[in-house]
């Protein structure tokens, strides 16, 4: 091997020897993970909303409007997070702890791409343009009433429910390692 290059390699090894172990998540991290929460949160407030207004008004398109720019957003930000992905710190606890926390998390991820994939076949197999903060984004589905079935199914009532269990199991399990286990989980994302 030239110098120079086992030079680097020897100077890498070093500096990985000598670094201490992650503790915590990086800031992207804590901004990805805050920022979703957030979005997921007004999914439901601008859907909800949208209900209260009278059919085909301008007050329910807004809300229509905003639920699908919103979830456009989630969708971006969810393929930015997990493109660049850091490492989660270690976590010191046994193998199986291990492995149900890195699972949900996984599932939690899953479901914030497949939200907005079977939101957008929902709206779009109606032959609906979906709007993106002003930007028109045509059907590419037409009229397609199979499709809807599909849409419908993965991102209807029963979606909710799972959705919302799923999130509050994540969320209970966080306060559970904070005020029973007391450990440092909830301070690593914090
Ligand atoms: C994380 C992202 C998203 C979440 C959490 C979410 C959540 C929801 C919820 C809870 C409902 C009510 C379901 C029902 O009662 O049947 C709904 C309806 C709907 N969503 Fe989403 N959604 C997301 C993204 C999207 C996106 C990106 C689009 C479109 C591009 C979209 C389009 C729709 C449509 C068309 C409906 C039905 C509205 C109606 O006609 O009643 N959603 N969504
Ligand atoms: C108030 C609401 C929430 C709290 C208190 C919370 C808390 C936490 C904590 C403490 C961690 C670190 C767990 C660990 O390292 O073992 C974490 C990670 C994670 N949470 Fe949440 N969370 C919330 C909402 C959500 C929502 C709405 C989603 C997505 C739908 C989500 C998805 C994730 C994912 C994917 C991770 C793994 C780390 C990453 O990839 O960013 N969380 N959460």
């Amino acid at each position: 091997m030239p110098e120079s290059r086992c030079r680097k390699r020897i100077g890498t090894m070093a500096s990985t020897a000598v670094s201490a172990p992650q503790t915590s998540y990086t800031l992207p991290a804590k901004f990805y993970h805050w920022t979703t929460a957030v979005l997921i949160a007004a999914m439901f407030v601008t859907i909800w909303l949208r209900g209260f207004m009278e059919s085909k008004s301008p007050a329910q398109a807004f809300w229509t409007n905003a639920h699908t720019s919103l979830g456009i957003l989630v969708f971006g930000l969810t393929l930015v997070r997990l493109l660049s992905r850091p490492h989660a710190p270690e976590s010191g606890e046994s193998a199986f702890a291990e492995f149900l926390r890195t699972a949900m998390h996984r599932t939690l991820l899953v479901v914030t791409l497949l939200l907005p994939i079977s939101g957008f076949v929902r709206m779009s197999a109606r032959n609906r343009v979906t709007d993106f903060f002003g930007y028109a984004i045509a059907s590419p589905f037409g009229d397609a009433p199979s499709i809807y079935a599909i849409g419908r199914a993965l991102h209807g009532d029963a979606m909710q429910y799972v959705v919302l269990a799923l999130i509050g199991l994540h969320v209970v399990a966080a306060l559970g390692h904070h005020y029973v286990l007391k450990d440092d989980t909830l301070r690593r994302m914090v």
